[in-house]
């Protein structure tokens, strides 16, 4: 039986300038101690098996008689999609053609803005390369990701690949400024997930209409965000928790006047800060999706469970600064 080899990588969470972004102002993520792990074995044939834990599902193809375009006929399942381009994509960026056992075993909850398909695809990339004998570089493993996330989502920014890939924060702005920045401690964070779905491109889309209405008030509050992202740029830097907290429930303030908010969030978003969180916000899209609450280390506890007993589902993590990681095997 061939040896196994694990690698586990960071979920992401936008911080700082969801919206603002999209018209060219900064933003800020960073990396969250909540991660997708991958578990590989080198087999003696020519399958790729993959197994999900999670959807506990499995797919399997022969590399003899695959191409990256007919995987997507092959592949009924679209939520393993992304973890199949980026198997594929690392071989033939080898060169290899091994069969291979892949599990994926993972803590971010999927289609909730925190970057799962990414988190997957980076860790399944490192474990593949240590399985074959190869040490890959975070930038090629980073853009090996990249390419696949592009397959599957179309015209991703780049930032859940760069965050998984080497953790810490990233200051991001379009075209093209990403720049990572070291973090020193690890933040406490509590995530809570309001289980409701949205999608992205309709709250992108609510929020460009009411722009074009009322741009004289539109474009003073997404201007009021880029200000935000400066400061809390250098409130991170710092390790300025209250200050991080109070930019925190501004930011939550200017996506509420925007229209991206939901009742759900507010609630999570008020109960945690009644629990004794420094500051609460959505983040990513909003509409439903997540929202996050940092905390003292003390008051953790309380405040997932004010997120609970409001209906959310929290997740007690950290803000980190580990990327892509080898893991025990
Ligand atoms: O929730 P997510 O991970 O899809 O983040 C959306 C972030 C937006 O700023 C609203 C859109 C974007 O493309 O940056």
């Amino acid at each position: 039986m061939n040896k196994y080899y694990i690698a586990s990588a960071p979920a992401k969470l936008i911080l700082f300038g969801e919206h603002s972004v999209v018209y060219s102002k900064p933003a800020i993520a960073a990396a969250i101690n909540l991660r997708a792990k991958s578990i590989v074995r080198v087999t003696n044939s020519h399958e790729i098996e993959i197994f999900s834990k999670n959807y506990n599902s499995k797919i399997s193809f022969n590399l003899k008689n695959i191409t990256e375009e007919s995987l997507i006929k092959k592949i009924g399942n679209p939520t393993l999609l992304p973890v199949c381009y980026a198997t594929l994509k690392t071989l033939n960026y080898l060169g290899e053609q091994k069969g291979l056992s892949i599990v994926i075993d993972s803590q971010i909850p999927p289609s909730a803005g925190l970057g799962s398909s990414a988190a997957v695809s980076v860790s399944t990339i490192k474990a593949i390369s240590i399985a074959l004998n190869y040490n890959l570089s975070n930038d090629i493993i980073s853009s090996l990701a990249f390419n696949a996330e592009k397959i599957v989502h179309g015209t991703p920014s780049g930032i859940d690949n760069t965050v998984s890939t080497y953790g810490g924060l990233i200051y991001f702005k379009k075209p093209d400024t990403l720049r990572r920045l070291p973090l020193s401690v690890e933040l406490p964070i509590v995530i809570g997930n309001t289980n409701i779905s949205r999608q992205t491109k309709t709250l992108v889309a609510r929020v460009r209409s009411l722009l074009e209405k009322y741009p004289s008030v539109i474009n003073r509050i997404l201007d009021a965000m880029a200000v935000l992202v400066e400061l809390a740029l250098s409130a991170l830097q710092e390790n300025r928790t209250e200050d991080i907290g109070s930019l925190m429930n501004i930011n939550h303030g200017l996506l509420t006047s925007i229209g991206v908010s939901h009742k759900k969030l507010d609630l999570l978003v008020y109960s945690a800060l009644s629990a004794g969180a420094l500051g609460a916000k959505l983040t990513g899209a909003g509409g439903g999706g997540c929202m996050f609450a940092l905390s003292n280390k003390t008051n953790l506890n309380a405040v997932a469970d004010a997120i609970k007993s409001t209906g959310g589902t929290p997740y007690v993590t950290s803000l980190t600064s580990k990327g892509v990681a080898l893991e025990d095997s």
